[in-house]
């Protein structure tokens, strides 16, 4: 049961967060033709995020604090990061894998085909599959009741929720963002991506968390309403 101060401290971190999304919003201008790059980046940060790849570096990379009360990514040395290199198309498998069993319980990709993995990490055949094992909601009948159907290859992933209100109740009051384009709508890229999942840890003294609020010092502001999704094994 949540005490007196505990709501108090949720309704101001709530506050606090209307601020912060549209301030967040301007970063989410981004190119259409840069299409490629938003799940793939994603998947690739999250990939490296369940491997443990890089905590090592994140533990020596250089952080400092700016005037905004959290800390900055280190810079990792993605393998896509170089001039003739690509996205690594296991990682960007196992980063699908990881989306689709821990993600995707709270966050949609909404604007990323079905079609538009192939040739990257699916075959024509294997995203037609993969798209059949999806329900998709068709429209509605003359009864007001959903049309379901399996998924094709033109659908687009089927987002957890069917509106943000739905996302806010199931969330402590704070919609899950969509992570179509994420990797290009925050500054730092995968590198916050990285840090940020693996960056959760106790809040310093003094900083009380109210009820579904973490901290996560990448995060700006520290305050987090998504809780940490993935621990790391030393045996990955
Ligand atoms: C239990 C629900 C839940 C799960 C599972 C979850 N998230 Fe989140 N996530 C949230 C919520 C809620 C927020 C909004 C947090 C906020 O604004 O305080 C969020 C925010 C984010 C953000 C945006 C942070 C920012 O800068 O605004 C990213 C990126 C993210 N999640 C990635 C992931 C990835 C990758 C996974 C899977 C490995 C994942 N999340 C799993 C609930 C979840």
């Amino acid at each position: 049961m949540a005490t007196v101060a505990n709501r108090v401290a949720r309704q101001a971190f709530l506050k606090a967060k209307t601020v912060q999304n549209s301030t967040q919003a301007n970063f989410n201008t981004f190119n259409e033709s840069s299409k490629g790059v938003k799940i793939i980046g994603l998947l690739a940060g999250a990939t490296a995020a369940v491997g443990g790849v890089g905590t090592f570096i994140a533990l020596k990379g250089a952080v400092h604090a700016s005037d905004a009360p959290h800390v900055h990514p280190p810079a990792f040395p993605w393998y896509h990061g170089g001039y003739f290199t690509e996205l690594d198309e296991k990682s960007v498998r196992r980063g699908y894998q990881v989306y689709k069993q821990v993600c995707s319980a709270c966050h949609s990709v909404s604007q990323v085909r079905f079609r538009e993995m192939v040739g990257v990490i699916f075959t024509e055949a294997e995203a037609k599959a993969e798209a059949a094992e999806y329900t998709i909601i068709d429209g509605y009948d003359e009864n007001s009741q959903p049309v379901k159907r399996p998924g094709k290859i033109f659908d687009s992933i089927p987002s957890p929720y069917d509106n943000k209100i739905q996302a806010e109740n199931a969330n402590n009051g704070v919609a899950p963002p969509d992570l179509s384009y994420v990797v290009l709508g925050r500054e730092g890229g995968e590198d916050y991506i990285f840090s940020l999942l693996t960056g959760y840890c106790d809040p310093p003294s003094g900083v009380n968390l109210p009820e579904g609020v973490y901290y996560n010092p990448y995060f700006p502001g520290g305050l987090i309403a998504m809780a940490q999704a993935l621990y790391m094994k030393s045996s990955i």
